[in-house]
């Protein structure tokens, strides 16, 4: 039986990064290119859809380009092109969307959508084989789901945000002690160097829930604010960092923690922009280490945030499990996973 390499171009271009990646069987990453939009975006202090969109439209065939020649490829070679189908924005969707159709149709290679979480999730692939079932704590700038997974391809959201996504809260939380856009990383240096000394809530709901909100504790970080501005007291931004940050990882850490129990997990993966967050990082190592039946999962940084490789990664599974997408196919910003 003859057994060939499978290699799929994947593009990504749900928000704020241009970017285009080829996966070699799944697991292989042979070139991955991001061009980042974060300069462009941070003087708005979030990110613009129309100048996404834009940007989007100047950058794709240069980051296109770069990935088939890193990876010393011709179109004739590629087993598929997977592009993320949604969730995001849509103008900045359709710019990627249309780019896999039109390779796909002038070369005349499959085409497979890519659910933008699946590809977070699938990130993991890339550095370690998914063992199932799993469980997936996905924490993004739109999203925080607990996922899981009892075979490949299939996802069962087992709790999720009732209110701001996990990202949301640290770019709010961010821009009231004014820091740069995207806040996340900001906060997470600033807490590194202060103490969590301020008492902020942490919103368990009721018993055994798997759901998250973090908008309370984001109305309660920017409340001590104002309110000690108003006495005239001086709160030094570590501490307040340090705090939030406290806050949003305890509760993380522990529904991920009790979810795999409950469900007999063997293999646990991070997910999603806010993975980078070195708190949340260690805290789940530590959390973790006393279960040496479950495998904790955590991939680099340049894996968490957006980046093609991991849809091409996510592709790449849909491919082999016979998913086909079709010149009709359409930018989906509210796509089910
Ligand atoms: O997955 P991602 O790149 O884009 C979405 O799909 O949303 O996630 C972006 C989010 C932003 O909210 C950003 O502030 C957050 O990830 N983020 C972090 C860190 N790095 C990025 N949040 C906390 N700590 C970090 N180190
Ligand atoms: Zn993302």
């Amino acid at each position: 039986m003859e057994c060939k390499d499978r290699y799929i171009l994947a593009i990504e271009t749900s928000c704020d990064e241009t970017a285009a990646a080829i996966i070699k069987n799944g697991t292989e990453i042979v070139s991955n290119v991001v061009a980042s939009q974060i300069e462009s975006h941070k003087r708005f202090g979030g990110v613009v859809p129309e100048i996404a969109s834009r940007h989007h439209v100047e950058q794709i065939t240069l980051v296109l380009e770069e990935a088939m020649q890193q990876a010393k490829l011709e179109f004739k070679d590629l087993t598929a092109i997977a592009v993320t189908e949604g969730p995001g924005l849509v103008g900045a969707l359709l710019i990627g969307v249309n780019a896999a159709k039109a390779l796909a149709f002038a070369h005349q290679i499959p085409l497979v959508g890519v659910h933008h979480i699946a590809g977070h999730i699938y990130a993991n692939q890339l550095i370690s084989e998914l063992k199932f079932p799993l469980l997936a704590l996905v924490v993004s700038g739109g999203h925080t789901e607990l996922v899981y997974m009892k075979e490949h391809g299939s996802f069962e959201v087992i709790g999720e945000t009732l209110d701001d996504a996990a990202g949301e809260a640290y770019d709010k939380v961010a821009r009231t002690l004014q820091l740069p856009y995207p806040g996340g990383p900001h906060i997470d240096r600033l807490a590194q160097e202060g103490e969590p000394v301020i008492d902020l809530p942490r919103a368990w709901l009721e018993e055994g829930s798997y759901h998250f909100s973090f908008s309370g504790l984001k109305s309660a970080v920017i409340n001590t604010l104002h309110n000690a501005r108003q006495k005239g007291q001086i709160i030094e931004a570590r501490d307040l960092a340090a705090s939030f940050q406290q806050s949003v990882i305890d509760v993380l850490v522990e529904k991920t923690f009790r979810a795999a129990i409950e469900y007999g997990i063997g293999q646990v993966v991070l997910a999603g922009g806010v993975a980078a967050n070195k708190g949340l990082r260690q805290a789940l190592s530590v959390r973790f280490e006393e279960r040496s039946d479950i495998e904790l999962v955590i991939p680099p940084l340049s894996l968490c945030t957006d980046n093609a490789a991991m849809i091409g990664a996510a592709g790449d599974m849909l491919y082999q499990k016979g998913v086909r997408g079709h010149m009709g196919m359409n930018a989906n910003p509210g796509l089910e996973l």
